[in-house]
């Protein structure tokens, strides 16, 4: 047993508290979130179990196969449907991180409850890596390049002048690699939350926020719709 492994126990327990009825995770990958027994879960993945293998291929084996294969920012779900929906480890793969917040809150039926665990970067292989600033998502354009030129360097450690780095980029683009896109600290993580309360109006608020430290590698929200 991992050294931490009571605590997580402890505190899925207290997540698992906010999880009733019908809901969705969204790329559980190999590790799905616990939920309690009475629950009705459907997996959301943007690929196919083949598709995941190949992607992942050192998680054959172990990777769950995905019950609806869609886009985060286009669930197939009608407004205010689902009673909770779980991203762990899903937000920083979004090219549009913001998009997909919008379109998690418009899927939650008042008083439900959105699950978000997100990798602090100073925790993980994003550490060279420079924060997110919010104002970046909010310009953000479609011209990824950037963030797949920042991952080789920084995650890759491949200098930006060095041969055949070019290609590195273009061959983690062409197959539309599941890279982190943005990377924050748990306090980035507080401003985008507060940004859509604040800007948007989501009457939403975080039930648990539980930041990163040494022994909790990423942030946990629980963002309750009132
Ligand atoms: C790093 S894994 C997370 C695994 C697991 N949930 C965890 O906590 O470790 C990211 C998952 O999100 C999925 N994913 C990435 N981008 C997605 C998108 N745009 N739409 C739907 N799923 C996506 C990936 O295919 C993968 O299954």
């Amino acid at each position: 047993m991992q050294k931490r492994a009571p605590l997580t126990w402890l505190e899925n327990r207290l997540l698992q508290r906010y999880l009733r009825g019908r809901g969705i995770e969204i790329g559980a990958l190999w590790r799905r979130f616990p939920t309690p027994a009475q629950t009705r879960i459907w997996y959301v993945d943007r690929f196919d179990g083949a598709a995941l293998d190949d992607h992942y291929p050192e998680l054959r084996g172990r990777i769950l196969r995905p019950d609806l294969l869609a886009e985060a920012t286009e669930l197939p779900v009608a407004p205010r449907s689902l009673d909770f929906l779980i991203a762990s480890h899903v937000l920083e793969h979004m090219p549009y991180p913001l998009r997909a917040l919008r379109t998690w809150y418009d899927a939650l039926a008042p008083g439900g409850a959105l699950l978000l665990k997100v990798p602090d970067k100073r925790y993980t292989f994003d550490v060279k890596r420079a924060r997110t600033p919010l104002d970046h998502l909010l310009r953000e354009t479609h011209d990824q390049r950037e963030h797949f030129e920042d991952w080789v360097a920084n995650v890759g450690n491949r200098s930006r002048d060095s041969p055949g780095f070019d290609e590195a980029v273009d061959d983690l683009m062409r197959r539309n690699y599941s890279i982190h896109f943005h990377v924050w600290i748990d306090e980035d993580i507080r401003e985008i939350i507060e940004f859509t309360r604040r800007e948007w109006r989501l009457d939403w608020a975080p039930v648990v926020f539980w930041g990163a430290h040494i022994w909790r590698k990423e942030v946990t929200v629980l963002l309750a719709r009132t």
